[in-house]
């Protein structure tokens, strides 16, 4: 069912000062900033040879990130995004399994242009699943 990792996102309070660890103390390569008020975040994207890493910042005022900087004010993993073949083939299959989707349950379009679903983070090992269908 689970095809690639996607990426990993770390949620940061500062994205200018997040993108500066990554591109310049750790050399690697990060995308220009994206505002996806739909998400309530700004995003980069660290690229790596077999990967992504997003670093995500709040947008807005009612971010769904702004809790979880609350409590981590330094910032943290915030979740993983596995690749799916169909995602809504995936979604129902895991519903039906008793699986929380968090939202309204339909997918959006994410920051890759393509549908993303999240998963309740208390179904899945302690941890916010992010599917998007590739
Ligand atoms: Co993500």
């Amino acid at each position: 069912m689970l095809g690639r990792l996607n990426h990993i996102a770390i949620a940061v309070p500062d994205l200018a000062a997040a993108t500066a660890i990554y591109r310049d103390t750790l050399g690697a390569a990060v995308s220009q900033p994206q505002s996806l008020p739909e998400h309530g975040v700004t995003v980069v994207f660290v690229e790596l040879a077999n990967t992504k890493v997003e670093l995500l910042e709040p947008l807005g005022g009612e971010s769904p990130i702004a809790a979880f900087l609350e409590k981590s004010p330094s910032g943290g993993m915030h979740h993983v995004c596995y690749e799916v073949d169909d995602i809504l083939a995936v979604r129902d299959r895991l519903k039906a399994a008793g699986a929380r989707v968090l939202g309204d349950g339909e997918p959006k379009i994410g920051a890759h242009g393509k549908p993303v679903l999240f998963l309740h983070p208390k179904d899945f090992a302690g941890t916010l699943v992010e599917l998007e269908q590739v």
